[in-house]
Order: structure tokens, then C-alpha cells, then sequence
């Protein structure tokens, strides 16, 4: 004979109930909300035409205006004018820049932007425009006399 066990029952019910409650807690972990939460705490992903509530939290720094003669130098002028590479004037040396100065300031950034002898148009640097490489030649020069 079967007997009815209440308890039994209830046992029965809560253990599908408690599985239907954790299967919520995995669906709920996938869900867009969920993702969303974890994610933000790096950066927040908006969609574009929707509006996107708080600002970004990841801001890259942009470069405060254009780059100094001296920052242009560095980055790339430097490579040759450091070390006298190919010949090139060094830094500094005020005997080889006294008779190149005295072909004046605009036939040096001239030269410096089309190129002369050993010396590659823009110093190789080619995003460069004409006044900074105008810059990087004034830094050179006036730290060489
Ligand atoms: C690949 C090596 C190299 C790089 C990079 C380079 N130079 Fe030169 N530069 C030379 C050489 C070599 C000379 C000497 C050319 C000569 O008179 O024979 C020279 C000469 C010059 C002169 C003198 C030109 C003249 O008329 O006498 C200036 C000014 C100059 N460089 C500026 C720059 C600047 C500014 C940069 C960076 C934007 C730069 N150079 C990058 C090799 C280089």
C-alpha cells in the first residue's frame, strides 16, 4: 500500500523549487543587466543613438595643443643629431652649426623640410607639417650656439 507522506511532498516541491531558484540566479548572471553591472565598473558601453547616461569612465589623455620643437627633436631628429649619424650636426656643437646659421634661419627650415645631402626631407618625420619642423630646427639650433 502507497501511504501519502506530507513531508515527503514538501521535500519533493522544495528541492524543484530551489532548482528553478538557482536555474533565475544562472539565467539572471547572463542576462544584459547583469553584464552590464560587472562591466562598468571599467567602462560603460553605450549604443550608439542611445542615449548613454554616465560619461565614460576611461578617458585617454589627449595631448595638451601641438608638439613642442624640443618634443619633435626628441622624438625624432635626435636619432641622427644625438649622435652625428651620417655626418649630421650634432646638438650642441657650436662649429658645425656657426656656418650653417649663417645661411639663415629660413634656408635652415627649408632644408630641414625638403631634405639636403644626408639630411631626409622632414628629419623622417612625416606626419610633420612645415612649422614644426620649423620648431624642431629652432630648438636644434638655438641649443647649438
Ligand atoms: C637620418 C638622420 C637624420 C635625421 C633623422 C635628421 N637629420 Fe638633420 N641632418 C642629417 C645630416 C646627415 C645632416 C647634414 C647634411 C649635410 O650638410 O651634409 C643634417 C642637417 C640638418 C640641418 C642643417 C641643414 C643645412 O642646410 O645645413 C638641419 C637644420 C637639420 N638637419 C634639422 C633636422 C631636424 C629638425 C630633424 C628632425 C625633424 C632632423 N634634422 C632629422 C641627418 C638627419
Amino acid at each position: 500500500m502507497i501511504t501519502f507522506k506530507p513531508a515527503a511532498l514538501f521535500g519533493v516541491l522544495a528541492g524543484i523549487l530551489l532548482s528553478l531558484g538557482s536555474f533565475t540566479v544562472i539565467a539572471d548572471h547572463d542576462s544584459e543587466a547583469s553584464i552590464g553591472t560587472r562591466i562598468s565598473a571599467v567602462g560603460r558601453s553605450c549604443v550608439e543613438g542611445q542615449s548613454c547616461k554616465a560619461p565614460v569612465a576611461v578617458v585617454v589623455a589627449a595631448p595638451a595643443g601641438p608638439l613642442t620643437g624640443k618634443e619633435i627633436y626628441a622624438s625624432g631628429c635626435a636619432a641622427c643629431h644625438d649622435s652625428g649619424a651620417a655626418g649630421a650636426p650634432k646638438l650642441g656643437d657650436v662649429a658645425a652649426w656657426t656656418p650653417r646659421l649663417d645661411k639663415g634661419l629660413e634656408k635652415l627650415f627649408s632644408n630641414a623640410f625638403y631634405g639636403y645631402k644626408g639630411m631626409p626631407a622632414k628629419g623622417m618625420c612625416k606626419k610633420c607639417d612645415k612649422d614644426e619642423i620649423s620648431s624642431a630646427v629652432t630648438y636644434l639650433v638655438d641649443n647649438s650656439k
